[in-house]
């Protein structure tokens, strides 16, 4: 999270005094993202990681030894599916009024268009209250948008965009939610290993950093 090109402008944000964003990092594995926006000055407060995987975020806590540290420390971790499940009433109600910033790192590129397209409404449902709501992070991209195939074995058939179909794809959802959407794509990174390390990613795959804008 913190070498998107948006980071510094998220950070302001939640530091603000005046201020009252918070932060909903969707699939955030380990919860290192959470981690280091608290150590770049973020109340623990504002900062709430979900994850379909409990082993994921225990994992985190055995990494960083900070389960059970100071309570204004204790970042709100969430087990949720954000498939089947409904955001707003995740972390104890704490979601229920929305969410103005949500972080959604390499979670996209896991799933087909269908998928997809619950999954962004679901965030546009749980942002769409709210002056300024952005939601921005990373995935798989590809220069030929469609059905791509992804993991080591190139088992999991996925959807893979360029900036058209992304569009395209939250054009769908604004119609389906009633909200409206601009969309920046920030960087298209060829290849930092990140992408054919392990021959993980798409053929002839980028990293696309994006964010999205309620209008
Ligand atoms: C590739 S990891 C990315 C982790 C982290 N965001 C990062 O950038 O390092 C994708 C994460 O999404 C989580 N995930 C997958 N499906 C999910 C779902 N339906 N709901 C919530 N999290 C999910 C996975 O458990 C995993 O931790």
């Amino acid at each position: 999270m913190s070498i998107h090109p948006i980071y510094p402008e998220i950070l302001s944000r939640l530091t603000s005094t005046s201020s009252s964003s918070r932060i909903l990092d969707l699939g955030c594995g380990l919860g290192q993202d959470e981690r280091k926006l608290m150590f770049d000055g973020v109340k623990p407060e504002k900062i709430v990681g979900v994850d379909i995987s409990q082993g994921l975020i225990n994992a985190g806590y055995d990494l960083f030894m900070d389960r059970g540290s100071k309570e204004e420390d204790i970042i709100t971790f969430v087990k949720g599916d954000i498939l089947v499940e409904d955001p707003l009433k995740w972390a104890e109600g704490k979601l229920a009024e929305g969410v103005e910033i949500v972080h959604v790192g390499a979670v996209f590129h896991l799933f087909e268009w269908e998928q997809q397209v619950v999954l962004a409404s679901k965030l546009a449902t749980l942002t769409s209250s709210k002056e300024d709501a952005v939601i921005f992070g990373y995935q798989f991209s590809s220069p030929n948008p469609g059905v791509h195939m992804l993991g080591p074995k190139k088992e999991a058939k996925v959807f893979g965009h360029d900036k058209g179909s992304w569009t395209k794809l939250w054009e769908e959802v604004g119609e389906a939610t009633g909200t409206k959407w601009r969309i920046e794509i920030l960087e298209v990174i060829p290849d930092r290993g990140l992408v054919t390390k392990g021959n993980w990613g798409f053929v002839n795959g980028r990293l696309m950093r994006f964010s999205v804008h309620k209008v």
